[in-house]
């Protein structure tokens, strides 16, 4: 075997790799849950009295969750699904957005819309950030994903990631043009959520552009200080902000079915004074 052989295996192998954005774990647990309640109800069937109304009860509220985060979270799984978020995203990037200069992608996970956009955009550089802890490598989140599936969707030299937390990120005032998140302004632990708004605001260039993808439901809203999305906007647009609005998943036409949209997902966009 020579090395042009040895060059030849690798890039056949690289060509069938294949990019990986998905929650494998999510599918487990709601898989658990399912089977936890049907087997809690069988041994209710089974047991008498006192054990069987346990098991009986036990196995309601296992099959209930399972199901309901099978209905409002489940394509999470689905690649279609994960295709169609990921193309709304750009969609809501093409009217707003020149496609070129620097891109922050705030708690990339495995690097979905930072990779997206670099494919889109072939004149952007973008970097991913992320503090991929512990619990979320149970997720499949690493930075090691992410280099993989940039590596595979060619677009390495333009799209790179580093470990960083999005509420205090090392970069320079107004070095970004572009700064987006999709799905992890929620997860970030912080008593006050409205922070995040305004690292992104300082990291963009004048007249640079954020877009937020994230679920804005009351209970997350209460995590920004605003009773609902008006307020929200509002705050937002005091921080030297215009153009501040929300487009919610519907209105963007990405259906995800079943009870998806209780949690109104959305892009929360604006631009930089
Ligand atoms: C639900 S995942 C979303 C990942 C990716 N953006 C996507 O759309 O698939 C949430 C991500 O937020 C990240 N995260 C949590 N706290 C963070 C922080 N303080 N700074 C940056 N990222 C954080 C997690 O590590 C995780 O990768």
């Amino acid at each position: 075997m020579n090395d042009n052989d040895r060059d030849n295996r690798g890039k056949l192998k690289e060509n069938i790799e294949k990019p990986y954005y998905g929650y494998r774990v999510v599918k487990y647990f709601i898989a658990a849950l399912i089977a936890g309640g049907i087997v809690s109800i069988a041994l209710a069937i089974v047991f008498t009295t006192w054990s069987s109304i346990l098991c009986g009860v036990l196995g309601v509220i296992l099959l209930s969750f399972g199901v309901f985060w099978h209905l409002s979270m489940g394509w999470v799984n689905v690649p279609e699904k994960i295709e169609l978020v990921k193309d709304k995203f750009s969609n809501q990037l093409e009217n707003v957005w020149a496609g070129n200069g620097k891109v922050l992608d705030m708690g990339t996970g495995l690097g979905r819309v930072a990779i997206e956009i670099a494919k889109q955009f072939p004149e952007a550089q973008v970097v991913g950030v992320d503090t991929w802890t512990k619990g979320w490598k149970l997720f499949g989140m690493t930075k090691a994903g992410a280099e993989r599936n940039a590596r595979i969707e060619n677009v390495s030299e333009r799209c790179t990631f580093q470990t960083d937390s999005a509420l205090d990120l090392p970069f320079e005032d107004g070095e970004f043009q572009l700064v987006v998140s999709s799905f992890a302004f929620h997860e970030i632990n912080v008593s006050d959520r409205t922070v995040l708004f305004k690292e992104a605001i300082r990291l963009l260039a004048p007249g640079g552009v954020f877009v937020i993808c994230d679920p804005f439901s009351g209970s997350f809203l209460k995590a920004y200080k605003a009773k609902n999305m008006p307020e929200l906007l509002e705050k937002v647009q005091r921080m030297d902000v215009e153009d501040a609005k929300f487009v919610s998943f519907k209105e963007a036409g990405v259906n995800l079915g079943r009870l998806a949209h209780i949690w109104e997902m959305g892009y929360l966009s604006g631009r930089k004074v």
